[in-house]
């Protein structure tokens, strides 16, 4: 049994990026299967996780991690990244970019750990924004409890490599 108490949320060093793609990919293949909008795991798997381009965009991330316009934090456990959080400042707007756990650890609190922590970063001088697939109501609820209200329910959509569209939402922090 996991236990929100032994998970830390930290900084992620060099080298927790092949960890990181890999919470991503196993959850974005838990998460986002949709017979509505035809999203299979072929379009799930038509995206670029782990290439090294990605890989070193993620190494990037972690080595100016909080120095410039993005930070990231990452829940461990014991050395294991299980989940992590990103957030990033913009001219007009302040986003949460991702956030994802994965599946055995979800509910136990960490999502929430990690969030908090990076809208402590952003801090409150702008806005905060954030964009989820209109068909993710776990974490629109999530999101919901920490304050955050639907903006538009007008869709728009973020297109998958497969060509496929996933419908998206915004949400902002009220
Ligand atoms: C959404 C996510 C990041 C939340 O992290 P988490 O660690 O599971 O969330 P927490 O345990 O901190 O939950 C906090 C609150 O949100 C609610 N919540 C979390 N997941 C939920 C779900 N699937 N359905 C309904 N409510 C949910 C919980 O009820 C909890 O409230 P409570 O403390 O009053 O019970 C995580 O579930 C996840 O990775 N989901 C899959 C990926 C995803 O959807 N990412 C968001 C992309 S935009």
């Amino acid at each position: 049994m996991h236990n929100n108490l032994s998970i830390k949320i930290v900084n992620p060093v060099l080298g927790d990026e092949r960890a990181i793609v890999t919470v991503l990919k196993k959850s974005w293949l838990d998460t986002y299967l949709n017979k509505e909008y035809d999203i299979t795991i072929e379009d799930l798997l038509s995206k670029d996780y782990d290439s090294d381009k990605k890989l070193n965009q993620w190494r990037e991330t972690i080595l100016t991690n909080g120095s410039g316009e993005k930070y990231i934090c990452v829940a461990k456990d014991d050395d294991e990244v299980v989940g992590f959080c990103m957030a990033e400042k913009g001219e007009r707007v302040d986003r949460i970019k991702t956030i994802y756990v994965l599946p055995p650890y979800k509910k136990l609190g960490i999502g929430s750990r990690m969030l908090t922590e990076c809208m402590n970063w952003l801090g409150k001088n702008k806005n905060i924004y954030l964009e989820v697939a209109s068909y993710n109501e776990g974490a629109i609820n999530f999101y919901k409890k920490h304050g955050f209200c639907v903006l538009n329910e007008s869709l728009y959509y973020k297109e998958l490599p497969s060509g496929k569209k996933m419908p998206l939402i915004g949400m902002q922090l009220f």
